[in-house]
């Protein structure tokens, strides 16, 4: 039996098994929350110098207190960290506390051979991490008494000698009453998630940060933040181990500060400057607390379970709109079903509704009714605050990498790489000035953070120089710290917290040299495992997880209560506290409008962006079709093809064509998908390389024909040959995609002929037609191949782009052209040479404002004879009929990228298909 729980197969039980595994979380937590809150605080101390004046009642506190008035104290900075475990096993290790020696645990299960990427996130998922511990917790400076000295390993880069690591600063508020019972912790910011890491956990910081003008935050004339005089880092709530990163996500979120506290200004003039910052804060606040629950969460735990989980916390199931919709019809049936005394799902949960009537149904309404807005604040008994082991689950330095690469906006090419020791502190502010924030944005947006497994940790962070304090590992210090705080060693802490324990090292991991590091350093005995080596060695996670179910349990637990207990997130979050304002500026802002709202230069990149933490490249979102054409153009073109531009000197090499490629689900595929990317798995057997640019077909006016012929500005051009010329020939082919408000767009495709033009390279020798001339030796056989799907295969119809405009309006009396030719402009013809060579260098040259084609139309019926000779007296009559229409005009230059070979997609219109 495998140790590992088994929730996430429900998933495979399609909608019934994403709202069952859901009611298996709530259940679980609710369990977690009956057994795994432990409160270590003497309060009533506190409380007697607490006064929680008539502002407190609608507003938050510097420091946290007043959030729960019946306990003022709780949850506010200086209160001690709470535990998930049994204190009585968290007394912090003393005869075992070096061992194993963390400094070779370091070096040799945390250091990082090579960089392994999270694919499915980007770099910003990792600064907003540390952005939001920053708001949660921090255990203050070090003590200098007494540090913890440990021999460096045989072997170290450091040489021989020894490490020194300070202490965690002890509890300066211990008293008689807590003789006897395991050390404590103080948490130095509030509990809450209030916003902490913006606006301080004190009155003084809080002070310094605001400009006491309109509500508003502090920021200079240019949009960055003031820094402080020695360390150049910024003034804001908490600055510690700063880098830029921080710098983004600060600056971000005090300019939304401002612009919610400019929103309420102008609604409220007569509000003083404290009720608009105050009211300022708490929006902000719950913003971001939306923000981390509904998209960082479900980026970095993308399960279909799980991501309807962090909705539920927001907005439970039965809310309106977004993607609740999807799931309400099913929730509906699931509360029909939970009502009745023979309920299936409660069955399948493994209840028994006769036996045990209630039993997990607050959990269960909790799922349904969400927890934010709804009920009353239920910190089920146990005062709220984040634990050590929250803290513990938290230590995620595998996901900083060792450099910033940044890029030019719409780029994928790196223009520069910085060492991230040099993005920190001081620097920070300097990188975020000289590069400016919206060009790392971006660079941050498509690139990926590190993978939380072993051999994984950051050089940088392993040697990191601190001001004052001098070089530290931190890897070494992450595995130490735990032990310092009694949090358990790995098995024990999943015993714990309910998990099953792990029976051999083998459950962990499958990898032979890992497994036989585990095994030696922890000398056979898996009750020895640290927890961080335990959690980041889990290598069987649910699907779609960045992190294992270890911490995963801590988690559901303290992400949930950390909303169910703050009055601001329950009873609180209402207008009459808000404002109407602030509840609608916090429900419908998501993390991309905010970085639009700061960055208006990030449009184009963020287009169809959904989840600002998941890399941001081509999205297809469900509401695409519905754009604006130019849009869609302009989504393709900068998510699309600039984002998988080739290096100049890497141009893959042409291929011959792949005959065997051209199968029926291809073809069929061809002239039957209506979408601008090709389906999944779809390979272009012919004409895989080419060129593309952005285009505008400029109509001649009055020209007979409709639609589209009457003009397309937003267009895509595609110049591409059949397959490799050194094989064939070169047969150049064209492609045109021409966008259409609101509406899919239409396409025509056109050659010189089927078998090309021979030894000629030169690309613009010939005019390109959508009809071609069915060739007794073309050798290809494609004719035969394509019959498969067409009666007419050499002919394209043109019919659809003369159905509709650009503006998506619907012709009532259609007129398109039997043929058209794109006849190279003169000034082209003899520009490139006729000998071998790539000629996507030529057309590389061409650039934005290039006339390349004039094209000719006719109306002439298209015949065909079996003698050749007659065939080509009824071309030439039908090309000698055509009258000029329009030129086609970039409006781009060309660029080869991958987007252009493999994934736009240009639908062919068959004879068959009028
Ligand atoms: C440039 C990036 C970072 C630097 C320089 C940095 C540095 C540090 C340092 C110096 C400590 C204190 C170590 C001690 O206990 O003596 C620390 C603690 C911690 N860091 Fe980071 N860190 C970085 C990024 C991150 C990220 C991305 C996360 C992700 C969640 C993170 C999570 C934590 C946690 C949970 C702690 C424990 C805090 C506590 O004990 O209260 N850090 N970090
Ligand atoms: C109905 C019969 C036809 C079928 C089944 C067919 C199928 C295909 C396929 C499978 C591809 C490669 C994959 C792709 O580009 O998406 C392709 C590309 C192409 N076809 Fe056709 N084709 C047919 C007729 C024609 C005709 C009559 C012309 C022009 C006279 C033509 C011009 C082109 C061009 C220029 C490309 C390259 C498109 C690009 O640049 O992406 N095809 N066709």
């Amino acid at each position: 039996m495998s140790v590992w729980v088994t929730w996430p197969a429900l998933t495979k039980l399609g909608t019934l098994g994403v709202v069952s595994g859901l009611l298996v979380l709530a259940v679980e937590r609710q369990a977690l929350f009956e057994n795994n809150l432990f409160d270590v605080e003497n309060y009533a101390g506190y409380n007697a110098n607490i006064t929680c004046d008539a502002r407190s009642q609608a507003a938050r506190t510097e420091d946290g207190t007043c959030n729960i008035l019946s306990n003022p104290a709780e949850g506010s900075v200086y209160r001690r960290f709470g535990r998930n475990v049994n204190p009585a096993v968290t007394q912090g290790e003393t005869t075992t506390l070096l061992s194993p020696n963390p400094r070779e645990v370091s070096n040799s299960l945390m250091a990082r051979d090579e960089f392994k990427p999270a694919p499915s996130l980007n770099f910003i998922a990792a600064a907003w991490i540390q952005f939001m511990v920053h708001d949660w917790f921090d255990h203050g400076p070090n003590a200098d008494a007494d540090p913890i000295q440990f021999p460096l390993p045989p072997g170290d880069v450091l040489g021989s000698g020894s490490m020194s690591v300070k202490r965690t600063q002890p509890d300066p508020t211990r008293s008689s009453s807590d003789a006897g019972k395991p050390q404590t912790y103080r948490n130095h910011n509030t509990h809450w998630w209030d916003g902490s890491q913006l606006y301080g956990s004190s009155k003084e910081t809080n002070d310094k940060v605001r400009s006491f003008v309109d509500g508003k935050l502090k920021v200079n004339a240019n949009g960055t933040l003031p820094t402080e005089l020695l360390s150049g880092k910024p003034v804001t709530g908490f600055n510690e181990n700063w880098w830029v990163g921080l710098s983004m996500l600060h600056q971000l979120f005090t300019l939304e500060h401002n612009a919610i506290a400019s929103k309420l200004k102008q609604k409220y003039p007569a509000q003083s400057d404290q009720w608009l910052y105050d009211r300022a804060r708490l929006i902000n606040s719950a913003l971001m607390a939306k923000i981390h629950t509904v998209e960082w969460t479900p980026a970095v735990i993308a399960n279909p379970i799980t991501e309807r989980a962090m909705y539920s916390n927001w907005w439970g199931l039965l809310g309106q709109g977004g993607p609740r919709d999807d799931f309400q019809a099913e929730v509906r049936m699931l509360q029909a079903d939970l009502a009745r005394s023979d309920s299936f799902v409660k069955r399948i949960l493994g209840f028994d509704p006769n036996v045990a009537p209630g039993v997990g149904n607050s959990a269960i309404d909790h799922a349904l009714t969400g927890i934010v807005g709804s009920t009353a604040p239920n910190n089920y008994g146990v005062p709220f605050t984040l634990t050590e082991e929250f803290v513990a689950v938290y230590r995620m330095h595998p996901l900083m990498r060792d450099n910033v690469q940044v890029y030019d906006i719409g780029s994928n090419q790196v223009a520069r790489t910085i060492a991230l020791q040099n993005t920190r502190d001081r620097d920070a502010e300097n990188l975020l000035n000289d590069e400016r924030p919206e060009r790392l944005w971006y660079s941050f947006g498509i690139t990926n953070p590190g993978s939380l497994t072993l051999n994984n940790y950051p050089n940088f962070l392993r040697n990191l120089s601190m001001p004052l304090v001098g070089d530290i590992d931190l890897a070494a210090i992450d595995v130490l710290r735990d032990r310092e705080r009694g949090v358990p060693r790995y098995n024990e802490f999943r015993r714990q917290i309910g998990l099953n324990p792990i029976t051999k090292f083998e459950d962990l991991t499958k990898d032979a040299a890992t497994l036989a590091e585990l095994k030696r350093l922890y000398n056979n005995d898996i009750e020895k495992i640290d927890t961080l080596v335990g959690q980041l060695a889990e290598t069987v996670r649910p699907e779609g997880f960045a992190f294992g179910e270890t911490a995963f349990q801590i988690f559901i637990m303290n992400a949930s209560r950390r909303l169910m207990a703050d009055r601001f997130y329950t009873k609180d979050y209402r207008p009459e506290v808000y404002t109407q304002e602030g509840i609608d500026w916090v429900e419908h802002t998501t993390m991309v409008d905010v970085l639009r709202r700061h960055n208006p230069q990030l449009q184009a990149s963020l287009a169809g962006v959904e989840n600002a933490f998941k890399p941001w490249g081509l999205n297809i979102p469900a509401d695409y079709e519905s754009w604006p054409g130019a849009n869609k153009q302009e989504n393709l073109w900068v998510n699309g093809a600039l984002r998988t531009q080739y290096a100049a000197d890497k141009l893959p090499a042409l291929q011959p064509v792949n005959v065997g490629g051209l199968i029926g689900s291809i073809l069929w595929n061809k002239v039957k998908v209506r979408s601008d990317v090709a389906p999944a798995g779809y390979e272009k057997p012919i004409h895989p390389h080419g060129v593309m640019a952005k285009v505008k077909f400029v109509a001649v006016p009055n020209n007979p024909y409709s639609g589209l012929f009457q003009g397309s500005d937003s267009g895509l051009l595609r110049l591409s040959v059949t397959g490799d010329p050194a094989d064939r020939g070169f047969a150049p082919g064209l492609a045109w995609k021409a966008f259409v408000d609101g509406k899919p767009s239409e396409n025509v495709s056109a050659l010189y002929t089927l078998s090309g033009q021979g030894a000629n390279h030169n690309f613009f020798a010939n005019e390109l037609s959508q009809y071609v001339v069915p060739e007794a030796n073309d050798t290809l056989g494609t004719t035969i191949l394509f019959s498969a799907v067409s009666l007419k295969p050499t002919l394209l119809l043109l019919n659809d782009l003369a159905e509709v405009t650009q503006a998506g309006a619907a012709v009532a009396k259609p007129k398109a052209p039997t043929q058209i030719y794109f006849v190279p402009r003169t000034e082209l013809r003899n520009r490139f040479a006729s000998t071998a060579h790539d000629f996507r260098t030529d057309l590389l040259t061409l650039n934005a404002g290039t006339k390349v084609y004039d094209v000719y139309a006719t109306s002439m019926e298209i015949k065909s004879s079996i003698i050749p000779s007659i065939s080509r007296n009824y071309a030439a009559q039908r090309r000698n009929s055509a009258v000029k229409i329009g030129e086609m005009e970039l409006t781009s230059a060309f660029i080869a990228s991958t987007f252009g070979d493999s994934g736009v997609f240009f639908k062919h219109q068959r004879n068959e298909d009028k």
